[in-house]
């Protein structure tokens, strides 16, 4: 397959839209999870240039451990319960945080991070980590982003095709 993206202009849904098919298409037929994550990671980078992208995976039964991203160089591990990544999988739940300063405990890896959403991955029923997306904007996430991202990171609990 093409590796290129193509990369659309638009609305944040019509981005969003043009993008998925292709994050399906990067991902088919591989099963290896770190070059599956690597893609999502570059192709959303490469759409919506995002400050940074990337997903942290259950290393232990209270422990996130940093995988595949894109942007700065980040946090290591992240107590389950701690910041938006580790409260996003200890509630199972995706958080929007509209503006770091007024989320009590946001981990700052980077003082220009000024918002974030974390959702939640699962493979097979468990979370198997977190996607979480940094804007250095305030009020970068919503509804939209929800939707979209979690169609993205839907895609990786497919069986192998
Ligand atoms: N801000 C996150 C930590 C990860 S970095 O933003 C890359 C948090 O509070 O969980």
């Amino acid at each position: 397959m093409a590796e290129d993206l193509s990369i659309a202009k638009g609305s944040k849904e019509e981005q969003y839209q043009n993008l998925l098919p292709q994050i399906s298409g990067l991902l088919q037929g591989e099963n290896n999870q770190i070059a599956n994550l690597a893609n999502i990671a570059a192709a959303l980078k490469e759409q919506f240039n995002f400050f940074w992208i990337g997903f942290y995976l259950v290393d232990s039964a209270d422990e996130l451990v940093l995988g595949p991203f894109q942007g700065p160089v980040a946090c290591t591990r992240i107590k389950k319960g701690r910041g938006v990544c580790g409260g996003a999988w200890a509630q199972a739940k995706t958080l929007i945080v509209p503006d770091v300063d007024q989320f009590p405990g946001h981990i700052a890896c980077s003082s220009l991070s000024r918002s974030e959403i974390v959702l939640p991955v699962y493979k097979q029923g468990s979370i198997i980590g977190v996607l979480d997306v940094d804007s250095s904007e305030l009020n970068s996430f919503d509804e939209i982003d929800e939707k979209y991202l979690s169609q993205i990171v839907q895609l990786l609990d497919c069986p192998v095709q």
